[in-house]
Parts: C-alpha cells; sequence; structure tokens
C-alpha cells in the first residue's frame, strides 16, 4: 500500500518543516488539495504555495484538483510537474481531451470520482489513466469521516481493472485511518490519502508505517 499524506492538515505556518518531516517519515507521494471555492465550498492554495511545497518534497507530488475549469487549472499546475494531476469527472466535459493535455506535460492521467459517481462513469477511459482516485468523503475539508460505500466501489473498480489487463492504480481519498486500512486493502485500494489521521499523530512515520503494513 503506498501512502500519500494530505498537506491539507499540515500546519501551513512551516509547511516546508511540515513537507519534509513526511517525506523523511518515508511517504510515497505528498498530495496537495487545490480547491477554487466553486465546485467545492472551500479555498486552499495556488501555484505559489504549490511551487514553495513542490521546492520542499523529495518525494513526487500528487494533486488533486477540486475546480471548475479543469484546463486553465492543468495549464497552472503543470510546470510543477507533478507526478499525478487528478481532476473530478463530475465537473469535465471532456475528460479524454483533458487526459491527453496532461500527458502532454509528461504528468500522468488520474480522474477523481465523488461519493455518488459509479465506476462505470470512466469505464471507456480507464486505459487512458495511470489513476482512478475514489472519494472517501465529500470533497472539500479534511477530518471528515469515511463513507462506508466506498468500499463497494473500490471492489467493482478493482473488477473492471483487472478484467481489463490494465494497471490503473486505485487511490482513495478521506477519512482513511488505521482503523478502515484493513478494509480498503482486502476492497484493492493501491495507494490512501491521510490528512488528519497523519497530521494530528505525535509520529508521521508511525502513522505512515501503520497505514503501510
Ligand atoms: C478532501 C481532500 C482530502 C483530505 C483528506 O477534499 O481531498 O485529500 O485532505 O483528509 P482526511 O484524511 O483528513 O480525511
Ligand atoms: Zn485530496
Amino acid at each position: 500500500m503506498l501512502v500519500a499524506p494530505s498537506i491539507l492538515s499540515a500546519d501551513f505556518g512551516k509547511l516546508q518543516k511540515e513537507i519534509e518531516a513526511i517525506c523523511d517519515a518515508g511517504c510515497d507521494l505528498v498530495h496537495i488539495d487545490v480547491m477554487d471555492g466553486h465546485f467545492v465550498p472551500n479555498l486552499t492554495i495556488g501555484p505559489v504555495v504549490v511551487g514553495a511545497a513542490a521546492k520542499a518534497a523529495t518525494k513526487p507530488l500528487d494533486i488533486h484538483l477540486m475546480v471548475e475549469n479543469n484546463t486553465f487549472f492543468t495549464e497552472l499546475f503543470a510546470p510543477l510537474k507533478p507526478k499525478y494531476l487528478s481532476f473530478h469527472i463530475e465537473e469535465e466535459k471532456h475528460p479524454h481531451r483533458l487526459i491527453q493535455k496532461i500527458k502532454s506535460y509528461g504528468i500522468s492521467p488520474a480522474i477523481v470520482l465523488n461519493p455518488h459517481t459509479s465506476p462505470k462513469s470512466i469505464e471507456y477511459i480507464l486505459e487512458d489513466i495511470d489513476m482512478a482516485l475514489l472519494m472517501s468523503v465529500n470533497p472539500g475539508f479534511g477530518g471528515q469521516s469515511f463513507i462506508p460505500s466506498t468500499l463497494k466501489k473500490i471492489e467493482i473498480l478493482r473488477k473492471m481493472i483487472d478484467g481489463a489487463g490494465l494497471k490503473t492504480l486505485i487511490e482513495v481519498d478521506g477519512g482513511v485511518t488505521d482503523k478502515n486500512i484493513h478494509l480498503l486493502k482486502n476492497a484493492g485500494a493501491d495507494i490512501v490519502v491521510a490528512g488528519n489521521y497523519i497530521f494530528s499523530s505525535p509520529s508521521y512515520k508511525k502513522a505512515i508505517d501503520s497505514l503501510r503494513a
């Protein structure tokens, strides 16, 4: 299981130190939540702060766009060269076109599904993306409770991916803790995002290790 701490729960007063700490603690990716105040009822950070985060990080960035204008934000964040750039399927009229655009920057494209969105909605573009991100909370805030119906969706998506012989990774985001990690693993998740659980822990390393085990 790969672990991607979400810096949404970090102390932004010492962001550089926080990012260095999670990287030193052995995380696999640094998850960055970009919110525009329109697609979700919260507003976070732009390319200036994400650029500073990219400088501090010794692990690849995993940028999660929660925005209305995906193409605009893709162009804004592409120069920061994240490993993954993910956009919400609910907010994109031309996902296939956007996937090609993300790939043209040498970035791995990923698609995010809100809790109500069926895995079927990405059936015909699954082969074009490197990762599918299943939201296990409503996007917008850290520290919310895990929505149990996500488990069924992970299982369905796992079958779709394996059945088609694809290598698309499944990432799960929201309410992940050491209490539900075994359920996520059994259902077929490859990567977990965790914000509150890791950053409220006295030892980032112990928290990350507990999710990997
Ligand atoms: C929610 C974000 C998540 C969030 C996860 O919109 O996409 O990445 O930070 O936070 P926790 O792990 O606290 O639920
Ligand atoms: Zn996220």
